[in-house]
């Protein structure tokens, strides 16, 4: 489904991803590790083509988007939902205007239709009784419950969440976390997310890789994350001194 091919970056004078490859199959739930500023984010950027390579290739279903023409590129993302890092509701729209949004953008529904489906993407992701309240209303873990319905609202096929944990405490970290998988799967999408919150990626995910110095140290299952040897996975995936 995804296939990435020796992927290379810079970005001023720094080389932020180099020689990167990767593949996640079609339903799969692969989470990108790393600490702050490795390049997660821009790495996911890449796999939506709103950043292109300096080298290598991003495969979505046989095709290089890499080589996408713009119009193509944008059909493209119709398949995709991206769940942002900073969560980038609307600040003045309420929250069925904000999970409509895309529908009223992408496809020619009419009211209804759009309340209906409006309501089944809040109620997948647990939220009632919250339509008319306008983002500063919101905790932080609803805001990444709206984020999340708003960028299932299209169907997406591809979802790429990015650090849904962030800024959450434990708590909301370890329920967004669940309903994130149970989500994914239940819709059947293939999921890449990145984080830096290693207890809730190992309850997420279906293989992790963690990146280190613009390359991707190790890739498998929890288990060989853990089995690891590298000193930097070692350290990375060492439990918190409490
Ligand atoms: N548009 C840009 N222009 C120049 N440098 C950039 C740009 N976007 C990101 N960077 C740099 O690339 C590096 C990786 O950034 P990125 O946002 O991908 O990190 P990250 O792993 O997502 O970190 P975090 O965990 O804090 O979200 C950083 O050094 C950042 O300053
Ligand atoms: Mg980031």
């Amino acid at each position: 489904m995804i296939k990435v091919e020796h992927l290379s970056k810079t970005l001023g004078d720094q080389k932020i991803l180099n020689d990167i490859s990767f593949e996640v199959a079609t339903g799969e739930i692969l989470v990108f590790l790393g600490p702050s500023g490795v390049g997660k984010t821009v790495l996911l950027k890449h796999l939506i083509g709103l950043l292109k390579p300096d080298c290598g290739s991003v495969i979505i279903n046989g095709k290089d988007i890499t080589k996408l023409s713009r119009v193509e590129q944008l059909k493209m993302r119709k398949d995709f939902g991206y769940l942002f890092q900073e969560g980038a509701l609307y600040d003045f729209m309420n929250v069925f205007d904000n999970v409509a949004f895309p529908l009223r953008e992408h496809t020619n529904l009419n009211y209804q239709q759009i309340r209906g489906r409006v309501r089944e993407v809040l109620d997948m992701v647990d939220l009632d009784d919250v339509e008319a309240k306008m983002p500063s209303e919101l905790s932080g873990g609803m805001k990444k419950r709206v984020g999340l319905a708003r960028a299932i609202v299209l169907g997406a096929k591809i979802l790429l969440c990015d650090e849904p944990t962030s800024g959450l405490d434990p708590i909301r970290s370890f329920d967004i976390s669940n309903l994130i998988r149970q989500v994914a799967k239940k819709i059947g999408v293939t999921m890449v997310m990145t984080s830096h919150d290693v207890d809730n990626s190992f309850r997420i995910a279906d293989r992790l890789a963690i990146l280190n110095e613009g390359h991707i140290e190790v890739i498998g299952s929890q288990q060989d994350l853990l089995s690891n040897q590298h000193p930097f996975v070692k350290e990375f995936l060492k439990p918190e001194a409490v």
